[in-house]
Order: C-alpha cells, then structure tokens, then sequence
C-alpha cells in the first residue's frame, strides 16, 4: 500500500468505525444520493496529506462516510479529472483507498454524451463495457502484486450480475435504463462531430472524461464494478446546436431524483443478497 493511500486510511479509521461495504462515486450533479447518507465522517480530499488539493470548478471533493437506510457506504463526492492535470495515479487515489478499505463493491457514476443517435438526453445508461482512448493508463508502471496482476484480465471488468440487478430495479421503477459502451477521452474539449462519428463506428454508445481509469484500478484490485452514466446530451454532430456544460448540469439536475433512487435500491440489493 503507498504511503497517501496508507495516510488517507489512518484518517479514515481515526474518524468512523463504520467498515463499508459499497462505494458510490458521484458524477456531476449526481452528488444528491450523498445528502441521503446518514453520515459520520465527511474527510475533504484536500485535508488527506497527498491528494490534490482541489477539483473540478473549486468543489471540494470528500469522502462521505455513514449508512445509506441501514447500509453501510463510502461515497466519493467530486473526483480527480485528467484534463485537470492530474497524473493517472493522482486520478485514481480515491478508488485505491476504497479498495484499500477492504470495499468490494464499486458503483460509478458520470455524466455522459450520447454516441448513440436512439439515445436521449436525461437517459441513464448501464455501461456494459468501455474504450480507453485517453492514451494514459493509470496500471503504467511498476506492478504491486498484492492489489492485483501485472497484465489484468478486463473481460469482465463490469460485473454482470450488478449489471442485471440495475435493469430488474430500474424495470421495477418504470425507469427505462439503457446499455452500452462508453468512451473515455481527456477532454477537456468535447469531441468534434468527425470523432463523434469514429466512436460509432468503434462501438461506443457514450463518451466523457472520466470513469474508465477508476473502473481499471478497481477492476486490478479485484473490486467488482458497476457503472452509470447519465446521458447529459447528445455528442456533437447529431443535433445542429453546440454543447456546453450548462446543458449537462440541467440534465444531470433533471434525473437525479431517478439515478438516485436507482442506485440506492441496488445498494440495498446488494446488501441482502
Ligand atoms: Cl459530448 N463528450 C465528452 N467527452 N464528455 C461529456 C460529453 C461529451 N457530455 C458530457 N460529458
């Protein structure tokens, strides 16, 4: 374990003594499921010696620590972006710590371009798969065989019976749910109509700018993961308008009652299966 992760654990153990059992990352304007959380330690990231010291837009990112109904959780509220100039391990240090906590059990959000021209926006997706076209990797270098493998397996990267536990709730809910593929690019652009098109053609169905690193740690450390993107707009080229950041907020805004209420009803699947 390095020294940040060891350092971010001690803090977290000093502070709870709650051992969770699932860990949520919060996509943009999905932070709401974390006002659900009966919580007991909230850690800002800024305040564990070796993380970066902000986030995205000034937000400050924290660990929220407590039980969701009777479940206990960590949700990591803001994370650390590549297109904000964090090195791959930067990015993923957060996910390390969860793993590191002993949590087995990943659900991560983002938001999300549709790719796929039947999609629409306020759609939310099960990520059934994913493409990294960051041209990073945050598994580059040295291998610590006690988190995983130095040559991990990703064929099953996103566990399947979560993925099936999503649709049987979301159908549960009348809440349509989608599935597919999602590309990662750094950002920070979002991607011209001619690259939107080259996703299609790869087999994409969304793209965005985060998600797949964490995904990857987790997956090496043998954390089973499930992953939701909130279909925030449509990529560019498909509607004759251009994108901005005030549209994916809105639409995250808009269907964060549903993702919430969605994920927590996994939660408690998970827990009593
Ligand atoms: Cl269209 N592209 C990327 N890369 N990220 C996004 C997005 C699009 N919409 C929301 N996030």
């Amino acid at each position: 374990m390095n020294e940040t992760v060891k350092n971010a654990i001690d803090l977290i153990k000093k502070k709870t003594t709650i051992n969770p059992a699932i860990a949520v990352t919060l996509g943009s304007g999905l932070g709401g499921l974390a006002d659900n959380i009966k919580a007991e330690a909230v850690i800002r990231y800024e305040d564990i010696p070796g993380f970066p010291a902000s986030t995205v837009s000034g937000h400050a990112g924290e660990f929220v620590i407590g039980h969701l109904k009777e479940v206990p959780v960590i949700a990591m509220k803001g994370r650390f972006h590549y297109y904000e100039g964090y090195p791959m391990q930067k990015v993923v240090l957060p996910t390390r710590v969860i793993s590191a906590l002993g949590v087995k059990t990943l659900i991560v959000s983002n938001a999300a371009g549709g790719v796929n021209t039947s999609y629409s926006p306020g759609d939310l997706m099960v990520i059934k798969d994913h493409i990294n076209q960051m041209g990073d990797h945050p598994l580059i270098g040295p291998n610590d065989e006690k988190i995983g493998p130095r040559f991990p397996d990703m064929s099953a990267a996103y566990d399947k019976r979560m993925m099936d536990m999503a649709h049987e709730e979301a159908k549960a809910m009348g809440l349509q749910l989608q599935s597919g593929v999602y590309a990662a690019t750094t950002g920070p652009t979002y991607e011209t109509p001619a690259e939107v098109r080259m996703f299609r053609t790869l087999g994409a169905d969304a793209v965005g700018m985060s998600t797949v690193p964490e995904v990857i740690a987790a997956s090496h450390a043998g954390v089973q993961v499930l992953g939701i993107s909130c279909i925030s707009n449509a990529a560019a080229g498909i509607l004759d308008q251009p994108l901005s950041h005030e549209e994916v907020i809105e639409t995250t805004e808009r269907v964060k009652t549903n993702f919430t209420e969605l994920v927590t009803r996994i939660i408690l699947r998970m827990e009593t299966e």
